[in-house]
């Protein structure tokens, strides 16, 4: 037993009458145990961070009274907690912070509508966070990482800055209401069976897609940076509504089972094409209204035809190399070197049995190609269509240049 001379009169106070051990408005409130949480969710409103503690367990309920948090939510390298919950909680202002939680296998928050952003990592058990209808409306960014999931219902934001899922080795299946997204997504090493749908996505800053087995964008118009697919598993991609990539590269790198790429109403892309050792596609026939390039085009593959027919204007130079035949295409491509291929067609080769091996991107092809353009100076290739020839290739060059050392 404690003897009150060491105790301060208000600690020994809340000892005896056995509350106010948390206070609302403590900065941090520290739960360190399930009764510490029985405690906090007596606040309606808790203004700064509730932050668990590494022993904190098995069970921690934060239901209540308490809607909301203005600060964060944060577990961090608490390999206790088995079930984190709250019937109450509406609100968190900053980040719902997940960190190395390793067996945690339930996350009930059926009130939870808003976040400030999602940062879920290490997560070895959480099979399935439980969310209510509609879930969650409102955060700015997501990132879930390493963890069990295998699927993310009830994540229906429509306007995000960043997502970011990546080594969640169960996800199959991810469907998300998203509307616009303004720096970047990013998907990579999920479930190798992932099936990734984006029915509302109307323009999106970035894009870079690997290791999922179908993709589906139907309502995008826009990208404003650059989108980027290496390694899938999809056989078709498809983006009937994109008409421009306004900044950045398009590329599709070692999609083995690629067989078609359609975006028949792509007009314009900002910096550099690449199709490169997407050994299964065997024509290129699906960019028909593709008519300014500001970068590069390199295209390496097996494909046996190359269809450009609107091609108006590349900044750069371009590359068709092929381990099939596409010496028919090659005869129309090269009309086009020096003239709407501004930066010449460096090569059209036929029958070359590596055609695959380089998979280097257009966008920092180097040689004066200008490209990756991540936002560095004007692409627009049509405003630069009557700037004399030597102008262009300089400025290009100096493209090239800012993109080698962004
Ligand atoms: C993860 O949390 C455990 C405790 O559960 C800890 O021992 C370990 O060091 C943490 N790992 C990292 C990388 O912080
Ligand atoms: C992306 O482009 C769309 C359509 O032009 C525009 O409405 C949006 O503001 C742009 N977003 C960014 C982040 O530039
Ligand atoms: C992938 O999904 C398909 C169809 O949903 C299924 O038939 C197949 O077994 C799955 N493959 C793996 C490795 O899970
Ligand atoms: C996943 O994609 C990356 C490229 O981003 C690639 O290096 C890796 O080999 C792929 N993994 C599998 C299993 O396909
Ligand atoms: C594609 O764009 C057209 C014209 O803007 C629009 O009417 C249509 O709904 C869009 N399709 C999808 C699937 O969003
Ligand atoms: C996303 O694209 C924008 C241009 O729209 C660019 O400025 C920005 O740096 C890109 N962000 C990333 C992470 O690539
Ligand atoms: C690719 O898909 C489009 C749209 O479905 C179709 O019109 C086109 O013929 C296909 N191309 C190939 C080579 O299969
Ligand atoms: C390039 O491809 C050829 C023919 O497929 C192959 O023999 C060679 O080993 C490859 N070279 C490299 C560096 O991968
Ligand atoms: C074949 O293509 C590779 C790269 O794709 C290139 O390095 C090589 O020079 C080409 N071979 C010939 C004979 O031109
Ligand atoms: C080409 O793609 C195949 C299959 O995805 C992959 O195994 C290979 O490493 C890729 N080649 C290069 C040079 O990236
Ligand atoms: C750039 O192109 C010139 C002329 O086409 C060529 O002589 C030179 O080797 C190239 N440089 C590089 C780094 O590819």
């Amino acid at each position: 037993m404690y003897s009150k001379e060491l105790l301060s009169a208000v600690a020994a106070l809340s000892l005896v009458s056995g509350v106010a051990a948390v206070g609302c408005k403590d900065d941090p409130v520290t739960i360190n145990n399930a009764a510490d949480a029985t405690q906090a969710s007596n606040c309606e409103t808790i203004p700064n961070d509730v932050v668990l503690d590494v022993n904190a367990g098995p069970m921690i309920d934060l239901g209540g009274k308490l809607t909301e948090i203005g600060g964060s939510l944060i577990v961090k390298n608490n390999g206790l907690i088995q079930t984190l919950q709250s019937s109450s909680l509406q609100t968190i202002g900053n980040v719902f912070q997940l960190n190395n939680v390793t067996s945690l296998a339930s996350l009930i928050f059926p009130a939870l509508g808003e976040v400030g952003s999602i940062d879920w990592s290490t997560l070895s058990k959480l099979p399935e966070p439980t969310f209510g209808n509609p879930g969650i409306t409102k955060a700015k960014s997501v990132t879930i990482s390493d963890t069990f999931i295998t699927n993310i219902d009830g994540l229906n934001v429509q306007s995000l800055t960043d997502m970011n899922i990546n080594n969640n080795r169960r996800l199959s299946q991810f469907s998300t209401s998203i509307k616009t997204l303004s720096n970047a997504l990013y998907v990579q090493a999920n479930g190798l069976n992932l099936t990734m749908e984006l029915p509302n996505l109307e323009w999106i800053a970035n894009m870079t897609i690997a290791n999922v087995t179908s993709f589906s964008v139907p309502s995008l118009k826009t990208v404003n940076g650059s989108m980027r697919f290496d390694s899938n598993y999809f056989t078709s991609f498809m983006a009937i509504n994109l008409t421009e990539i306004q900044d950045g590269d398009l590329s599709f790198v070692s999609n083995p089972q690629l067989l078609n790429v359609s975006v028949p109403q792509l007009k314009s892309i900002g910096g550099g094409l690449t199709i490169a050792n997407n050994t299964a596609l065997q024509k290129i026939d699906g960019l028909d209204s593709l008519e300014t390039v500001g970068g590069a085009i390199k295209m390496r593959g097996s494909f046996d035809e190359i269809d450009l027919p609107k091609l108006g204007n590349v900044i750069g130079t371009a590359e068709f190399v092929s381990t099939g035949d596409i010496s028919q295409s090659c005869d129309a491509l090269n009309k086009l070197s020096g003239s709407v291929i501004q930066g010449k067609v460096t090569a059209c080769q036929s029958n070359n049995a590596s055609a695959n091996n380089d998979t280097s991107s257009a966008g920092n092809g180097g040689n004066g190609t200008g490209g990756s353009g991540s936002g560095s100076g004007n692409h627009n290739a049509a405003s630069l269509g009557s700037v004399s020839m030597s102008t262009v290739v300089s400025l290009a060059a100096l493209g090239g240049l800012v993109a080698a050392f962004l």
